[in-house]
């Protein structure tokens, strides 16, 4: 099992639910047009990725994965969202997104800023619809939604704002990148097996697999930033799909303008190792971790 094949089966996966994300008839509303670009714009669908290995690893049955499917495409719309708002001239002012011009550059931002509003609303309708055809999934949607805000991407964006220009401390980045990175990855890794066993907040915090993947996820979420802030000084835009140089244009607060390109990558190391420790806690219990693996090993490595 290669990263390559992981992500063409989880690409295939994903696109038929993403495709049906809104009804032929909506398709003509430039705000859903404007979704849509973006929404199939390109992007690695590193956290479907994730959603798919987690419910294959923690034993899901058919009519689960669908289910699961379905919050996959959810996250990616939340995702997508919060990257065309990242995008807007009033946050980080960038023009190329997945290889291609961003949704501003292309729509305007008025229109933009309606597709990242959209994205996001119809991802909440999504998750409210799931929990009302089944109530075991009420605290799963709840996690999603609560990982997209204050406690998670929102305050993270808002840390990053405010930062930029100033010397932070260590800690502050760190739940920065906690925040705005972290909390999607960890909706990712973890929501399946809420899913699956159906967990209220009591369970969720309680159960031992679920306590090792919000531990998995928070060490996989810190190697998925770290890693971009590295890129951002050391790739190039035709191999990563976006601006280069951006985040020292910007005065950003990231691990590599705060420690130092080694830095970073010591960092990065300290990051995967615990995300293998980890895994190897996991596999004592009998799961199999063989698919995560190969995704830690990517993290660490990946140049896009
Ligand atoms: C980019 O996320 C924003 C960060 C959180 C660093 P991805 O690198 O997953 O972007 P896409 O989805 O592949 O475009
Ligand atoms: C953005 O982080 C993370 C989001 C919540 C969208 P960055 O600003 O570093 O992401 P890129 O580098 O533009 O993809
Ligand atoms: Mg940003
Ligand atoms: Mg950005
Ligand atoms: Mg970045």
């Amino acid at each position: 099992m290669t990263i390559t094949d992981l992500a063409r089966d989880t690409s295939a996966w994903l696109s038929g639910e993403l495709e049906s994300v809104f009804a032929k008839e909506q398709q003509e509303d430039i705000t859903v047009k404007a979704a849509m670009y973006s929404l199939n714009a390109g992007g690695k669908r590193i956290r479907p990725l994730m959603m798919r290995l987690t419910a294959l690893m923690t034993g899901c049955t058919d009519s689960k994965m669908e289910d699961v499917l379905y919050y996959a495409a959810t996250l990616e719309m939340i995702h997508t969202y919060s990257l065309i708002h990242d995008d807007l001239p009033a946050m980080d002012n960038d023009d190329l997104r997945r290889g291609k011009p961003t949704c501003h550059k292309v729509y305007g931002e008025g229109i933009a800023t309606l597709a990242g509003d959209l994205l996001l609303n119809t991802a909440c309708e999504r998750l409210f619809k799931a929990a009302l055809k089944e109530p075991g999934y009420l605290y799963a949607s709840y996690f999603m939604c609560k990982n997209a805000g204050l406690e998670g991407m929102v305050g993270g964006q808002s840390i990053d704002l405010d930062s930029e220009g100033k010397t932070i401390d260590l800690d502050l980045l760190y739940e920065l990148q906690r925040k705005k990175t972290g909390a999607l990855i960890e909706s990712a890794v973890v929501t399946p097996y809420y899913l699956i066993n159906e967990l209220n907040e009591l369970q969720a915090n309680t159960d031992k697999t679920a306590c090792l993947l919000r531990k998995l996820a928070e060490h996989i979420g810190l190697s998925f930033q770290i890693r971009d802030d590295i890129l951002d000084v050391e790739s190039d835009p035709s191999v990563l799909g976006k601006n280069t140089g951006k985040d020292l244009r910007d005065s950003k607060a990231t691990f590599v303008t705060l420690l130092g390109e080694d830095g970073a990558k010591d960092r990065l190391s300290e990051e995967i190792a615990s995300a293998k420790t980890v895994l190897s806690e996991l596999g004592k219990m009998g799961y199999d971790t063989d698919g995560y693996n190969v995704l830690v090993d990517y993290l660490e490595k990946r140049d896009s």
